[in-house]
């Protein structure tokens, strides 16, 4: 019998996940809580909000569904995944505990100090003097991070003392960012890759390597960003980097969450970068990327649906992926990450295939509008990231929308 999923979310990660399981044989019937106007295209948009827990699984149990995919980091940090399992519900996730490797950047932290997984080196404070004293006595280059749910927001890498002492008054003192607790770390150097891995307990599901390009501007200028760009595969990771990376950090790490009592199951996402030819963790999340999934799942060519089941119930599964490159690069509107503009008409972006939506509606005369800072990645494959690259470009050609900027230079410096 056909199986019906439900996926929870509202972005371009979420339409990428949709548009994986509209290609598998398995599915039937897909619903999306509560989705955006491209996943409306391939999914029965329901209007439950991402976090509103109890109208989730009211929904999951009386539809029947057989598995729940949840994108976004909010609804796990909720506890999502614990109270779907508490009903006897399928679904694809970490529980809370162990969201935490994303939700709590100084548990993360923590767990890699105690089981030797390379990562910068730390320490953790409340106290504003003892904190900047710390800085002080070290190099100018230093990062600062915020510990808590930030959505990426609350990182500073500051270049000189000046900018960390500013960035440890917002932090500490001010109570912008709520309750006032910080990780200072050691600035490590080197290009940045994504590793998603599918994870139950310590069998790992490897995923293809992605490139997130977060800063506003070309050049990696401007503030950062949830993500401008990104392509799958890298080339700068080798065969022989991605072995290390999966024997000295997402193996072990998996191994240490089941050591500690705390197993992980769902996307355990490595931000990893490439420091003196070593890979090393930046940041854990406990999701699928978002840019990224955009451009890894449309490479997978097996049932996704059989992927993420048999992740659920700890089954063999090698997942088959295209050797092409698939590029994405957002459209944002104007502004974006701070205000930005709201509304923007986009036209032609329908007829294209390969675009999946991060933050569109329709208003009452079935127009598509943007209503978020994100409004659409958009994908194309080629041989190489000079193909794709030029691919996408020619589809952004295609898109009008006057108030949406995007980034000429992804995936350029390293064709
Ligand atoms: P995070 O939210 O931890 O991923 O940090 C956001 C961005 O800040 C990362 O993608 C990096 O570009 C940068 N970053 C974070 N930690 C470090 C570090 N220890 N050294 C250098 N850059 C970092
Ligand atoms: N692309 C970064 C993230 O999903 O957090």
């Amino acid at each position: 019998m056909g199986k019906k999923v439900l996926v929870i979310g509202s972005g371009g990660r979420e339409h990428a996940i949709v548009d994986a399981l509209d290609r598998s044989p398995q599915v039937e019937k897909i619903w999306c809580a509560p989705g955006n106007a491209g996943i409306a295209a391939q999914a029965e948009c329901v209007e439950i909000g991402a976090t509103d827990i109890d109208s989730l699984l009211r929904f999951a149990r009386e539809n029947e569904v057989d598995l729940t995919v949840v994108g976004p980091e909010a609804p796990l940090a909720a506890g999502i995944v614990d109270a779907f399992r508490a009903e006897g519900l399928r679904i694809f996730g970490p529980t809370r505990e162990a969201a935490r490797m994303e939700s709590s950047k100084e548990y993360a932290k923590d767990l890699m100090a105690r089981h030797s997984i390379p990562t910068a080196a730390y320490r953790t404070f409340s106290d504003f003097d003892e904190a900047l004293e710390y800085v002080k006595a070290g190099p100018q280059e230093i990062v600062i991070k915020y510990d808590g749910l930030a959505a990426g927001k609350g990182v500073v890498v500051a270049m000189s003392h000046a900018e960390a002492e500013a960035a440890l008054r917002d932090m500490l003192l001010d109570e912008q960012f709520g309750k006032g607790r910080v990780v200072v770390e050691e600035f490590l150097d080197g290009p940045e890759f994504s590793f998603m891995c599918i994870v139950n307990g310590t069998k790992v599901y490897p995923l293809a390597i992605a490139r997130d390009h977060k800063r506003a501007y070309d050049g990696d200028e401007g503030p950062n960003t949830g993500g401008m760009g990104a392509y799958s595969p890298v080339p700068f990771v080798t065969d022989e980097i991605r072995r290390a990376a999966l024997e000295t950090i997402i193996n072990p790490v998996a191994k240490a969450l089941v050591v500690e009592g705390n197993p992980f199951t769902g996307v355990l996402y490595g931000g990893l970068i490439l420091h003196r030819g070593v890979p090393k963790v930046i940041e854990f999340n406990a999701r699928f990327g978002d840019p990224e999934t955009e451009v890894v799942l449309p490479r997978l060519e097996s049932d996704f649906y059989e992927l993420l089941d048999a992740a659920v119930d700890g089954r063999d599964c090698e997942p088959r992926w295209s050797p092409a490159t698939r590029l994405g690069i957002v459209l944002a509107a104007e502004g974006y990450p701070g205000a930005y503009r709201k509304d923007v008409v986009i036209k032609g972006a329908e007829a294209l295939e390969g675009i999946y939506h991060m933050g569109t509606k329709r208003d009452e005369n079935g127009e598509l509008k943007s209503a978020g800072g994100r409004v659409m990645m958009v994908t194309s494959a080629g041989a190489d990231l000079s193909e794709a690259r030029s691919n996408a470009t020619a589809k952004i050609e295609a898109i009008e929308a006057p108030g949406l900027f995007h980034r000429t230079d992804i995936g350029a410096k390293e064709a």
